[in-house]
């Protein structure tokens, strides 16, 4: 039997309700009981429980920062983990629902993938499971709470690498099982787009993103929780996947990820020293496809007779450097400017749809390179749109943005309840490695789309609308 993680619809509740339910888990759409009517009011009294907490935020809360904040004082007991394994990073965090971050634990395998050249699903899984306690219980420790401070814990439960996935869900069902905490299935993807609200706390619905990662190119118009619609996707590569390949190419050290590396080199090349061509202009829509500019990047290589594979560019001959740098320049020039291009027509697309888009919002681990964030700047000012895009640690695959997205669907009363005391450890969950986030915008369906079309799952959006209806 699989057991299934979202959508589940149960009313809103605050940490006190949670620890209500961890005593009796709710019935599906139970009546919000007087307490939870209370705690919920504006004018709610204090909770019955209220931790205290030592300042251990690694980045402080936007509400800290004076931003403002829509979070009633309730949230701010609601302490959630939050863990991630759908890739090649092991990560936890503990995200209290007022947005202040208490621990942000990462392990990265990003050294296996140096050594190895790439790794394997078996590879991949077997360093999240030696990773994965160690890293959720740093996580607890750093933020100075156990498992029974939490209202519930979050997980991603895809898209991405069943082998992976399974690691982390294990295990938050594992902790939900021993301490009758609910559970929240989060979408990796909507997890990137929505830790942009825990930054920025004026950012509201609807807003126009572009989640750009190693594994996924997506435009959505995110109207809601749970709610998009997408605009574009790549039909081949995504751009982190053509930053990896090509600072492998280039014999570049990649053991803290071939897209910073590959960044740090082009600030010595030429962009302009090369003429690749930017893809799909001829198709006016606002997909991607990166599979043809990485050839084109290592056709150049191989036509210059760079010898990458054998000669490593720390002992490459200053000529070399230079040749390999006018290449990553280039290559980061033309990969920068389709992104442009797809996100001006899907600011146009995106307004014509919902005239009050006043944010773009740009995540996932590409959004940490300065020269992106640079140009996709331009193109929200451009469209009198304000750009939020996570700092670093928080646009690559973290913890954190996996229990705020638990916090946001927890708040809207979408979680799982604490699974059977009985439940047997080999138990097999349901698992989304192939999970659209959103459906498919009518007139952005790719003419040229040949592959990657396969679903599993269907869309996170048309899950919740079943739901609702
Ligand atoms: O979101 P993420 O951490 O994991 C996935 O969900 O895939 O994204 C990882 C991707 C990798 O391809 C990595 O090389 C790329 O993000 N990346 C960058 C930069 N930092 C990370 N690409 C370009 N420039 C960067 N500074
Ligand atoms: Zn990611």
């Amino acid at each position: 039997m699989a057991a299934t993680l979202l959508p589940t619809l149960s009313p809103p509740v605050s940490r006190a309700a949670a620890l209500l339910l961890r005593r009796a888990p709710p019935k599906p759409f139970p009546l919000p009981s007087p307490l939870l009517r209370r705690l919920l009011a504006p004018t709610s009294s204090p909770p019955i429980h209220s931790p205290t907490f030592r300042s251990h935020a690694t980045m402080p809360s936007a509400a800290a920062a004076g931003g403002g904040c829509r979070a009633t004082p309730d949230r701010g007991d609601l302490l959630m983990l939050g863990i991630e394994t759908s890739c090649d990073d092991t990560a936890a965090a503990v995200v209290r629902g007022d947005g202040q971050i208490l621990s942000q634990v990462v392990s990265s395998q990003e050294d296996l993938l140096a050594r190895y050249g790439g790794v394997s699903p078996k590879m991949a899984e077997e360093a999240h499971a030696l990773a994965i306690d160690q890293v959720v219980q740093k996580a607890l420790d750093d933020a100075n709470v156990s498992e029974s401070d939490l209202c519930a814990v979050a997980v991603t439960v895809g898209p991405g690498l069943s082998l992976c996935l399974r690691v982390g869900v294990h295990k938050a069902r594992k902790i939900a099982k021993a301490f009758r905490l609910p559970i929240v299935g989060v979408h990796h993807m909507e997890a990137h787009a929505l830790v942009s609200r825990l930054v920025n706390k004026d950012l509201d619905f609807p807003f126009l993103a572009l989640l750009i990662s190693g594994g996924h190119n997506l435009l959505v118009l995110a109207h809601g929780l749970g709610q998009y619609v997408q605009l574009g996707t790549t039909i081949d590569d995504a751009i982190g996947e053509a930053y990896d390949k090509s600072a492998r190419w280039l014999g570049l050290d990649i053991r803290k990820g071939g897209g910073p590396a590959l960044e740090e080199l082009a600030l010595e090349g030429d962009p302009n020293a090369i003429k690749f061509r930017v893809p799909m202009r001829q198709h006016k829509d606002c997909n991607f496809s990166y599979a043809g500019l990485k050839t084109q990047v290592r056709l150049a290589i191989e036509s210059r007779n760079i010898c990458a594979s054998d000669i490593p560019i720390s002992s490459a001959t200053e000529e070399d450097r230079q040749l390999r740098a006018d290449i990553a320049a280039s290559f980061q020039r033309v990969a920068v400017l389709h992104l442009e291009e797809r996100c001006q027509r899907a600011v146009e697309w995106a307004l014509k749809i919902e005239p009050a888009i006043k944010y773009f919002v740009v995540s996932g681990g590409v959004a940490s390179n300065q020269c992106v964030r640079t140009h996709l700047n331009h193109i929200a000012e451009k469209n009198g749109l304000q750009l939020v895009c996570p700092p670093p640690s928080l646009c690559t695959d973290n913890g954190v943005m996996i229990a705020w997205t638990g916090i946001e669907h927890f708040i809207a009363g979408r979680f799982d309840d604490p699974p059977a005391a009985d439940e047997p450890d080999d138990m097999q969950y349901e698992l989304r490695p192939r999970w659209p986030l959103g459906e498919e915008y009518s007139e952005g369906r790719s003419v040229a789309r040949s592959m990657k079309t396969a679903r599993v799952h269907p869309s996170l959006t048309s899950m919740i609308q079943g739901s609702v209806h």
